[in-house]
């Protein structure tokens, strides 16, 4: 069982990306083989600054890192020190059909936000595409926002497999029902773009000050509240026991105390579930050299990979050998 997946290096790491698709991406290095990668040609389709790449690359490292990917049991790599893919990309994009990234919600939501529509933003999904199938992927941990983006993949791979005999595993998404789409501060899904994003990394003060900005309705302290849709009860769902969760659910019910009161609980349960990762990112900051090395080391295993998909690729599409690296 191969497990991919990746993050774009567009801004630092959030509840969202943590709870949505890290978290279950962890977890899984138990059970099969897992490569991991930061997906910095995907960021260049909205940082154009070399700098503020290269530090969001190393920012979303030391994040994953210190959230507790594990580079001795994953392969934990930067997307495009594995260049064979854009040429899987390219490749793909000769079997893809323009309708079907016509169709796809995020280059839609991308050009309504103003981002300029590049031919690179409009073909992201086809290198989507190219880094799932390149490795041969069996399980794909994601959030929901990512679900289309999966199933243009299967419809790419079905086609290319249909005209070139079956190089390509098709590959499942793997999206958590609790933490598929995790709510930001003003309640639309939490995003890098949206303004509304609660960091790991930020500092005390201004992790508690977000946590006290959640959106809530007007009910008074004495009256019951209601837990439909609360993003309080939602972020709280994803740190406490069942017991815990269930008591503040019942005291929602029940009434006789404020939004602030919850904020607060709430705001200590999230503080203290993060206190491991703030440890270990401490540590992995004081020893500047671990980062470059464990993506270095990931590279030339994902590459190995790559290099062996791409093998098979250019034969069976009449392309001539793969040059040396
Ligand atoms: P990105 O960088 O936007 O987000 C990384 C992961 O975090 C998830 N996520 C969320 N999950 C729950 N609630 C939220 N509010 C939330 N916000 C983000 C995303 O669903 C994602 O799983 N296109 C991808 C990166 C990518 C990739 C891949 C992923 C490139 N190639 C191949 C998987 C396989 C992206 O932009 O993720």
């Amino acid at each position: 069982m191969r497990i991919l997946s990746g993050i774009q290096p567009s801004g630092r790491l959030h509840l969202g990306n943590y709870f949505g698709m890290m978290l279950p991406a962890i977890q899984l290095q138990q059970g099969g083989e897992c490569l991991y990668f930061i997906a910095d040609y995907h960021a260049q389709t909205t940082v154009h600054n070399a700098k503020e790449l290269r530090e969001y690359v190393n920012g979303i490292a030391v994040d994953f890192l210190a959230a507790g990917l594990d580079p001795e049991r994953s392969i934990f790599f930067r997307q495009s020190d594995v260049p064979e893919v854009t040429e899987l990309s390219w490749i793909l994009s000769t079997v893809t059909p323009m309708g079907l990234l016509e169709r796809c919600h995020s280059y839609k939501d991308k050009l309504a936000r103003g981002i300029a529509a590049s031919h690179g933003l409009f073909c992201y999904p086809v290198l989507m595409a190219a880094d799932i199938l390149i490795y041969n992927s069996n399980l794909v941990p994601v959030g929901r926002d990512q679900k289309q983006h999966l199933e243009v993949t299967c419809d790419i791979a079905e086609k290319f497999n249909n005209m070139y005999g079956n190089i390509f595993t098709i590959p499942e998404p793997l999206i958590q029902a609790d933490s598929a789409h995790i709510p930001g501060t003003d309640g639309q899904k939490m995003s890098k773009s949206y303004n509304n994003g609660i960091y790991l990394s930020e500092d005390e003060k201004s992790f508690r000050k977000k946590i006290m900005s959640l959106k809530t309705d007007s009910t008074p302290v004495e009256l019951p509240k209601s837990t439909q849709d609360s993003l309080i009860l939602q972020l709280y769902k994803l740190v406490a026991t069942p017991e815990e969760y269930a008591a503040m659910e019942n005291s929602f019910l029940s009434g006789g105390r404020g939004y602030g009161d919850y904020k607060k609980t709430l705001a200590d349960a999230l503080w203290n579930h993060f206190a491991p990762y703030r440890k270990r990112r401490h540590e992995i900051l004081s020893s500047p050299d671990y980062i470059d090395n464990v993506l270095q080391d990931g590279a030339k295993r994902a590459r190995a990979i790559a290099r062996e998909t791409m093998r098979q690729v250019r034969k069976a599409t009449g392309l001539g050998d793969l040059p040396p690296c």
